[in-house]
């Protein structure tokens, strides 16, 4: 009798430490879509800037810094080692980081600027997504 208590006291416990494991792994589950949607929030902003010719160089600014500091979570956050895959982060941010060198102040040099970036997300999403 006591012995199948003990049994059933360690399956419990067992069963108990799983689904703390399996939460702990849930919570960061949604963090490589939240980063993605962030980026997509940032750069559908810039693409409705461009769209109603209303392209104020403080937002532009704003809009490629967060994309710049939100692409560097990509690679911790996605948690892959893939040499390809850290390289395309890395050229996004590179990218990024030239867009910002100066912030565009017109709608001509956003449209410029922007290009290579929508370039650098497109290329990891044929290959990754
Ligand atoms: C280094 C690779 C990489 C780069 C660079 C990248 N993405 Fe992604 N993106 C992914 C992957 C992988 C997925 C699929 C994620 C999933 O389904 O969990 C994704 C998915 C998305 C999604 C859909 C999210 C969802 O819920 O399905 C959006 C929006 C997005 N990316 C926007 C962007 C934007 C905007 C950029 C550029 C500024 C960008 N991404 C650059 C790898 C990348």
């Amino acid at each position: 009798m006591r012995v199948a208590l003990m049994i059933l006291l360690g399956l419990v416990i067992g069963i108990l430490g799983t689904v703390n494991v399996m939460s702990a792994l849930d919570a960061r589950h949604p963090m490589p879509k939240a980063v993605m949607h962030t980026m997509g929030y940032h750069m559908g902003e810039l693409a409705h800037a461009l769209k109603a010719k209303q392209c104020d160089a403080a937002q532009v600014r704003h809009h490629l810094e967060r994309l710049q500091s939100t692409a560097t979570d990509i690679v911790p956050v996605f948690g892959i080692a893939e040499k390809d895959f850290t390289g395309k982060a890395t050229e996004l941010q590179t990218r990024l980081q030239q867009a910002l060198q100066p912030a565009p102040t017109s709608c001509a040099a956003l449209a410029t600027a922007i290009k290579p970036i929508d370039d650098a997300c497109k290329s990891c999403h044929q290959q990754y997504r």
